[in-house]
């Protein structure tokens, strides 16, 4: 393994950047080439039943001792199935499954994404001499988990060394699982290269569809919480966007993770009959309080400005991810109104989805949503907005000053 500082793209060599989104249902990958606004769904796995078009299922199944990735451990009978391997390492989920001699979570991950990334790299045989630059998103805000970090940045940088190397190592299916454990589970042990020395990266899955959405070709400047809800995971995220252009400025207010998501309504709508609507009901609410929450606390942070005060009575719900596509849901959320502060009548809300205008949607795709965290990250850092975090938000200057308050002087007129 080298340690010497990243080389500058150098020549006329494409620099291109994977956006990896390893969700706990399907993985969805966009790539873009530097400088161009479109990104790019790349097809790197068989389609597969119930399935999104164009992701991967992100499963592992060992049978006889050999492990089948995606599309084929959907398909191949027999043996465990390892399946929301996600919520398994964020560490929370019991695991009642146990694993081979010699494999673990991190292990599987790492086989699942050395196979995937291998995948890629054929299926982007145009880009073969590009410099690759890859982006994975984890559960986390924007404050960051550091051990989360560290474990999906160990998992990448052990997938990377066997697949984007010049003698990658196969990682195929049907691979002995004793052979994987023999190649990654050292890899796994390494020290994580530092940024000036790697080509991928962990980023918040709180700032991915917000970097994605404010850089929509139909955004507006406004205020927005976008909630992206996916099988274990659900992040939602309450900011303001500026007006587009190279310095556009998004203030994240507040962004937080919750492992809650479709497969927990799914589990939920198989229950009987009570214990259904309970069940249900219990993880609507929960959504609910998160929504409420997040932009009161957002809100707590311009309390002091009569300025920055406006923006708050007016808001966008963006919704994203396939368990905002549960009816109940959708409807829940687009009702809920968490804008307290303002009368009700001076509060105008709205709701969309956000299918992203960066990316190039194929035909048969009937929901451009669940590629927006893969689209956000497959977008240059340097084409970012400019993201200020909660502590860093600019003040803006109050339009008056007063001196002596009266009750309630804060109140719009
Ligand atoms: N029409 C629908 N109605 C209800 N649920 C749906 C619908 N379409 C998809 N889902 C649910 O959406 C979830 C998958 O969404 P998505 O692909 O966004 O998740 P993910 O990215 O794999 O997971 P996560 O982001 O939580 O790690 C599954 O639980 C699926 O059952
Ligand atoms: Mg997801």
């Amino acid at each position: 393994m080298t340690s010497q500082p990243l080389k500058h793209p150098r020549g006329n060599r494409k620099t291109v950047i994977i956006g990896f989104d390893f969700g706990t249902h399907s993985t969805k990958v966009v790539f873009r080439e530097r400088g161009k606004a479109d990104g790019h769904i790349a097809r790197f796995d068989e389609a597969a039943k119930g399935y999104p078009f164009r992701a991967s299922p992100s499963l592992v199944r060992c049978v006889d001792d050999r492990l089948y990735f995606g599309t084929e451990a959907l398909s191949t009978s027999g043996g465990v199935l390892f399946r929301s391997l996600k919520v398994r390492l964020h560490g929370l989920q019991q695991s009642n499954i146990s694993f081979s001699e010699g494999l673990n979570c991190e292990t599987l991950v790492a086989a699942y994404f050395a196979w995937a990334f291998q995948q890629l790299r054929r299926s982007l045989s145009e880009c073969a001499d590009s410099n690759m630059f890859l982006n994975v998103a984890a559960p986390m805000s924007h404050f960051e988990n550091p051990e989360l970090k560290t474990r999906y940045l160990q998992i990448i940088q052990a997938a990377w060394n066997v697949s984007f190397v010049e003698q990658a190592t196969p990682i195929h299916q049907g691979i002995l699982s004793s052979e994987v454990a023999r190649i990654l589970a050292p890899m796994l042990e390494e020290p994580v290269l530092g940024p000036e020395l790697r080509r991928f990266d962990v980023l918040p899955e709180t700032i991915a569809p917000v970097v994605s959405l404010s850089l929509d070709p139909w955004m507006k400047p406004g205020m927005y919480m976008i909630v992206d809800t996916g099988a274990g995971t659900t992040e939602m995220s309450v900011f303001h966007a500026g007006e587009p252009g190279a310095d556009q400025k998004v203030s994240c207010y507040r962004d937080e993770t919750m492992l809650l998501g479709g497969a927990d309504l799914n589990l939920a709508e198989r229950s009987k009959d009570g214990d259904r609507c309970l069940k249900l009901d219990k993880i609507f609410l929960q959504m609910e309080k998160l929504y409420r929450r997040l932009w009161q606390e957002g809100y707590q942070i311009i309390n002091g400005n009569h300025h920055a005060r406006r923006r708050w009575s007016e808001l966008t719900l963006v919704l994203s991810g396939g368990g905002t596509r549960h009816p109940r849901l959708a409807e829940l959320l687009s009702k809920v109104n968490p804008m307290l502060a303002w009368p009700k009548k001076e509060t105008r809300l709205s709701c969309r989805r956000h299918v992203p205008g960066t990316l190039e949607l194929c035909e048969n795709m009937d929901d451009g949503s669940l590629f927006a965290v893969a689209n956000g990250l497959a977008i240059e850092r340097k084409h970012w907005p400019i993201i200020f975090p909660p502590n860093q938000i600019e003040h803006l200057e109050p339009t008056q000053k007063v001196d002596n308050k009266p009750l309630g002087y804060w109140y719009p007129d």
